[in-house]
């Protein structure tokens, strides 16, 4: 037998989502509702569906393989140069990039617990460390996670907001983080992972981007997954310094994102009135679910993203009971959250749907 990497024998896969499909078959249901994968529960926006279509003629033909277009767009959106961006098969191929780039087995990474679990994954798989900081109020403790950074850590992974927390950092956050690794001996970058920015609205929340044009050496990450509605299509990118682009262009596979990912990227750019409809009809529908649960006596995590965290009691338990009902959603045992569960906002009658499964369950 081909022995696998040592690194691998105690190296977890991701759990993904489980797919609708998967579901009606495994318990024989007509009605599933999919809130596990923080989606957009709505049709991607017209120009997108038009320009995979569109685009659908010439899949022959490999895609531009330094993705000129839609970098030169990203840039002019993002107030960078193209040198400055990297785009990936989500931000999650990009994640995984930056461990394959940098990170050396005497390398260390910092993240908190309840992180998103793709930045561990990805020091994982290089056989680099992790140190894992404790959140505060389920919520990233930046100075924390500054003072915990030395000489070994290459990145500080934020998710800002976080998933599967939902919790954001302040500017104020942000500006202590920063003075705080201005005093300590590291190289450590900090990897702002902005995936749910688009649902931001608290006052004090603020893109890094301000930041990186401002000259700090920082990455952004950004996805076309969330608001664009376009999880399907695989297009993240990162906001870098152009020394760090080179280096990830080196690496990354030559076809890492496809044609028609790259031309409905390009055309959902334009798709500003759609961003505006879709994030607004989430946040009401948040704030439906929030009184809702408040109402059922479940509490929750304050959050500024489209999904929360509920706690449900004993979460993996009840997850498997309203799969069963055919309600997917994710149970947080192994985020060291076993009494929650993550719930994506989805559209009006799957919230509806889930909340009557949930009261079935709790009997209420
Ligand atoms: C915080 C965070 N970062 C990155 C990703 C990955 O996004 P993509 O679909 O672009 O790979 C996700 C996906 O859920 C996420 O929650």
């Amino acid at each position: 037998m081909i022995k696998a990497r040592k690194a691998l024998k105690s190296f977890s896969p991701y759990v993904a989502g489980r797919p609708v499909s998967e579901i009606r078959r495994l318990y024989k249901l007509s009605k599933v509702v999919k809130l596990a994968s923080n989606e957009n529960p709505y049709d991607p926006p017209v120009k997108v569906v038009k320009a995979v279509t569109g685009g659908a003629r010439e899949v022959n033909r490999y895609p531009d393989s330094n993705a000129y277009e839609l970098k030169k767009k990203l840039a002019l959106k993002m107030g960078v140069k193209a040198e400055n961006i990297v785009v990936g098969n989500g931000a999650d191929e990009i994640i995984e990039l930056l461990g394959k780039a940098f990170l050396e087995t005497s390398d260390r990474i910092v993240v908190s617990r309840h992180a998103f679990i793709r930045y561990r994954m990805t020091a994982d798989l290089m056989n680099a460390a992790t140190k894992t900081v404790n959140m505060k109020n389920y919520t990233h403790d930046l100075a924390k996670m500054a003072n915990a950074a030395g000489a070994k850590d290459k990145f500080i992974f934020i998710a800002n907001p976080s998933n599967p927390t939902g919790t954001y950092n302040s500017k104020k956050e942000i500006e202590e983080m920063f003075a705080v690794l201005k005093k300590r001996k590291t190289q450590a970058i900090p990897v702002f992972d902005e995936a749910y920015v688009d649902f931001t609205d608290a006052p004090d929340y603020v893109s890094a981007i301000d930041y990186f044009r401002r000259g700090k050496k920082l990455i952004i990450l950004r996805t076309f997954s969330k608001t664009y509605g376009m999880a399907g299509l695989r297009l993240g990118f990162a906001v870098a310094p152009a020394e760090i682009c080179a280096i990830l262009e080196r690496i990354r596979p030559p076809f890492n994102t496809t044609s028609l990912s790259q031309e409905a990227a390009i055309a959902a750019l334009d798709e500003t009135s759609y961003v505006k409809t879709i994030t607004k009809k989430i946040l009401n529908e948040k704030k439906r679910m929030e009184k809702t649960l408040s109402a059922m006596g479940l509490k929750y995590v304050p959050s500024q993203a489209n999904f929360l965290l509920i706690n449900v009691g004993y979460g993996n338990k009840i997850f498997t009971e309203l799969l069963k009902m055919g309600v997917i959603v994710r149970g947080m045992a192994e985020y060291e959250l076993p009494a929650y569960i993550r719930v994506t906002i989805g559209k009006p009658a799957e919230n509806d749907f889930f909340i009557k499964c949930l009261k079935k369950i709790k009997g209420k």
